[in-house]
């Protein structure tokens, strides 16, 4: 199955992407991911971006679809694939339409206010990337993954000005998406308001 997950900052993406990743055992392929590690490896590509990611704006298309066209040409991507994070504006859609037909967009929903609440307590781990919240999916021992024992870290981005901003930009360029997709009969949407069990359960569900 090739898959789309939408929804704005926080929503809970890249969370229910690494259970799904499991489940289907297909590739979770982050934009957001593949331009951190760029900027943690201090890439070409990282120094670019690093600057624009910090204030919560959106990276070029150009070179924003030329990493995705290339990720899709991989051979573990032919039977199915999740992606989060992309496309963000309509030319990234028009361009993705080009290389690759997908068979379904999950919307996933959720109000503001808890936008600015899972952001604000999201830790991440340094070495594996596991996600964690300080107070809805706190790890055993504070400050440090249950998985392998790194250190938890807060994004950059995860401010509260980068988050208002990442907030305000996903209304202006990505939200248009749902209406394009939804025109194409490819939206299923998902209240990604409730607990982590309760999404999956429902994703689960949709995409079967
Ligand atoms: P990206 O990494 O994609 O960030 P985002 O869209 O802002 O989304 P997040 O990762 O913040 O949220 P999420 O929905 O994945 O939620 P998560 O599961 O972590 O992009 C970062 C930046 O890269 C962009 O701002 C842009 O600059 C650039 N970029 C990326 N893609 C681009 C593109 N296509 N074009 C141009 N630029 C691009 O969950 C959040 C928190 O909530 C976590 O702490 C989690 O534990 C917790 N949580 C999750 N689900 C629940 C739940 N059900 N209940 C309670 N807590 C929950
Ligand atoms: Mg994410």
């Amino acid at each position: 199955m090739k898959m789309i997950l939408l929804g704005p900052p926080g929503a809970g993406k890249g969370t229910m992407a690494a259970r799904m990743k499991e489940e289907l055992n297909i590739p979770h392929i982050s934009t957001g991911d593949i331009f951190r590690a760029a900027i943690k490896n201090q890439t070409e590509l990282g120094v670019k971006v690093k600057a624009i990611i910090d204030r919560g704006d959106l990276v070029p298309d150009d070179l924003t679809v030329a990493l995705v066209k290339e990720r899709l040409s991989e051979d573990d991507t032919k039977t199915g694939y999740i992606l989060d994070g992309f496309p963000r504006t309509s030319g990234q859609a028009d361009a993705l339409a080009e290389f690759s037909a997908v068979d379904g967009v999950i919307n996933f929903t959720v109000s503001e206010e808890e936008v600015v609440r899972r952001l604000s307590g999201r830790r991440l781990c340094k070495e594996c990337g596991t996600g964690y919240h300080v107070e809805f999916i706190p790890p055993k021992k504070e400050g440090i993954c249950d998985k392998c024992g790194g250190e938890l870290y807060t994004r950059d981005d995860d401010q509260i000005d980068s988050i208002k901003n990442r907030l305000n930009v996903y209304a202006d360029s990505t939200e248009p998406l749902i209406s394009y997709y939804r025109e194409k009969g490819l939206i299923r949407d998902i209240d990604a308001g409730q607990n982590p069990d309760d999404v999956f359960a429902n994703f689960k569900k949709v995409i079967s």
